[in-house]
C-alpha cells in the first residue's frame, strides 16, 4: 500500500471536529457484492446480482462482482486499512448466498466463518462492527421461486436473520435488516435497471411491502432470541424539490416524496401507508394481510439514513441536473449538503425517530492516481460540507449518533460497474493495490482532531 505524505489540515479541522460529541460513531461502509469477489468459492451460492450481470448491456462496462476488490482474500489487509483511518466503526454486509447458498436449506459454514473472521478481526483492531443483512444480493434460487414478490421469501429472510444473529449478534453493535428498500423495489422491479431487472410497478410495490414486513418480523424474532445488538433499517432518503413553483411540479414533488420517504417512514412509525400514494397506485398497491402493518412498525433501536443529494422533480419528466448550475459529482448528482440538514430535521419533526445515523454519504469523482497520490479535493470538500450539515441538524435538535463515509474503497458500483469511484481509498483493480486518497488522509486527520478533543472532555458530568 502506498502512503503519500499526510495532508495537514489541522487548523481547518478543529472547528468542525469540535461540533461532534465525544462518543460520536465514525465509520466507513462497504457491501458484500461490491467488494468481496470469490463469487463461486467455498460453497457460495449465486445471487441475483451474479445472474443480472450476465445480461447484455445492463452493466456500463460489462463487468461483474466475480473478483471486485478481492476482499474475501484480502480482508485482513483491508481491516488494517480501516483501522489505520482511525474510525471506530465499520459497516459491511453479509452475503446471504455465501452463508446459506440457496436461501433455504443447508447453511454454508465456510461462509459464516468468513464473517466471524471479519467481526473478530475488527474487534481485535478496536473497530466496532455494524452488520447489514440484505444489501441487495438475494440468493438466485429464491428469485427463481418468486424472489421478494413472494411472501415465502419474507419467512426465509427471518430464518437467515436468526442464523446470523445467533453467530454474530453478541459481538456487533448493530444489525440492519435491509439497505435501501426503495432501491430494491423501484430500481430492481419497476425501472429494472438493477437486479433482478423486473419492470412491473405492481410487483415493485409488493416487493417493497414484503421487504418491510420481513424487516419487522426479523426484529421481533431477533429480540425473542435475546439478540443484544441494536436493530434497525437503512433508508435512502432525500428532500424532493419541485423544479419550478407551478402547481404541477409541486404535486409531482409531493408524490415523489411519498414514494421515496413516506412510503417507508409512515409504516415504520405510523403503521400505515400514505393515502396519497395508495390512491396514485390504485390497483398496483400491495396486498397487505392483517397484522402486517403492526409488524412493520416494531420499534427500532436506530434508523440509518443514506444521503447523496436532493431530488428535483418536474411534472414534465426527468430533471437534468446539469440545468441546476450546482457542482455535480461523477454520477451527475448535485452536491447539495443543505439537503441533508433539511432531511434530518424533517425526520425529527415528522416522526418519533430513534437515534439517527448517516450510514452512507460520499461522492464519485474521476480520480487519478499520480505519483502515488490521489488529489481528490472535491471529495474532501463534499464530505466536509456534509459533516457541517450533520452538525447543523444536531444544533436544530436532531439526535445523531454517527456518520459513515461511502465508501472505504473504490468498488463495483452496481449498474455503473467499476467506472464510478466512491472510495476514500483508491483501488487499482489490475494489481489490487490500495492507495489512501487525500480524502482518506483528511478523514484520518479530522478523526485525530476529534479524538484529541474527546480525550480532553471529562468522561462524566460534574454533579451540580
Ligand atoms: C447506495 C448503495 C451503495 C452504493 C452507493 C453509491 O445506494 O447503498 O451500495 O452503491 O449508493
Amino acid at each position: 500500500m502506498l502512503n503519500p505524505a499526510p495532508v495537514d489540515l489541522t487548523d481547518t479541522l478543529l472547528p468542525l471536529a469540535g461540533q461532534f460529541p465525544p462518543d460520536f460513531v465514525w465509520g466507513v461502509a462497504t457491501s458484500a457484492y461490491q467488494i468481496e469477489g470469490a463469487a463461486g468459492e467455498d460453497g457460495k451460492g449465486r445471487s441475483i446480482w451474479d445472474s443480472f450481470c450476465l445480461l447484455p448491456g445492463v452493466i456500463a462496462d460489462g463487468s461483474n462482482g466475480d473478483l471486485a476488490c478481492d476482499h474475501y482474500h484480502r480482508w485482513s489487509e483491508d481491516l488494517d486499512l480501516v483501522a489505520s483511518l482511525g474510525v471506530n466503526a465499520y459497516r459491511f454486509s453479509v452475503s446471504w448466498p455465501r452463508v446459506r447458498p440457496s436461501g433455504s436449506g443447508a447453511w454454508n459454514n465456510k461462509g459464516v466463518d468468513f464473517y466471524e473472521r471479519v467481526v473478530d478481526g475488527l474487534l481485535e483492531r478496536g473497530v466496532t462492527p455494524y452488520v447489514t443483512l440484505n444489501h441487495w444480493d438475494l440468493p438466485q434460487e429464491l428469485q427463481a421461486r418468486g424472489g421478494w414478490a413472494d411472501r415465502e421469501t419474507v419467512y426465509r429472510f427471518v430464518e437467515y436473520a436468526r442464523g446470523i444473529a445467533a453467530r454474530l449478534g453478541d459481538r456487533v453493535a448493530s444489525i440492519t435488516t435491509h439497505n435501501e428498500p426503495w432501491v430494491m423495489s423501484v430500481l430492481g422491479h419497476e425501472t429494472g435497471i438493477f437486479a433482478p431487472g423486473v419492470k412491473d410497478r405492481a410487483v415493485a410495490m409488493q416487493v417493497a411491502h414484503n421487504l418491510m414486513l420481513s424487516h419487522g418480523l426479523a426484529l421481533q424474532a431477533l429480540r425473542a432470541q435475546g439478540c443484544k445488538a441494536g436493530l434497525g433499517i437503512v433508508l435512502n432518503l432525500a428532500p424532493m424539490h419541485p423544479a419550478t413553483d407551478t402547481a404541477a411540479d409541486r404535486a409531482s414533488a409531493q408524490l415523489e416524496d411519498g414514494r421515496l420517504l413516506r412510503w417507508y417512514m409512515d409504516p415504520l412509525f405510523k403503521a400505515t401507508y400514505p393515502a396519497d400514494v395508495l390512491a396514485h397506485l390504485g390497483a398496483d398497491a400491495p396486498r397487505v394481510q392483517a397484522g402486517d402493518m403492526a409488524a412493520i412498525a416494531t420499534p427500532m433501536d436506530f434508523l440509518g439514513v443514506n444521503y447523496y443529494s436532493r431530488g428535483v422533480v418536474s411534472a414534465a419528466g426527468p430533471w437534468d441536473t446539469k440545468q441546476s448550475g450546482l457542482p455535480l459529482t461523477d454520477m451527475d448528482w448535485e452536491v447539495y449538503p443543505e439537503g441533508l440538514t433539511e432531511l434530518l430535521v424533517r425526520l425529527h419533526h415528522d416522526y418519533p425517530v430513534p437515534p439517527l445515523f448517516v450510514t452512507e454519504n460520499g461522492a464519485a469523482f474521476k480520480d487519478q492516481l499520480s505519483g502515488g497520490r490521489v488529489a481528490d479535493e472535491r471529495r474532501i470538500d463534499y464530505i466536509g460540507r456534509h459533516l457541517e450539515a450533520v452538525a447543523e441538524a444536531m444544533r436544530q435538535g436532531v439526535s445523531m449518533k454517527g456518520y459513515m463515509v461511502w465508501s472505504l474503497m473504490d468498488n463495483f458500483e452496481w449498474a455503473s460497474g467499476f467506472e464510478k469511484r466512491f472510495g476514500i481509498v483508491y483501488v487499482d483493480y489490475a494489481s489490487q493495490t490500495r492507495t489512501l486518497k487525500d480524502s482518506a488522509l483528511w478523514y484520518r486527520s479530522f478523526l485525530r482532531q476529534h479524538q484529541g478533543m474527546a480525550r480532553s472532555v471529562p468522561s462524566s458530568k460534574p454533579s451540580s
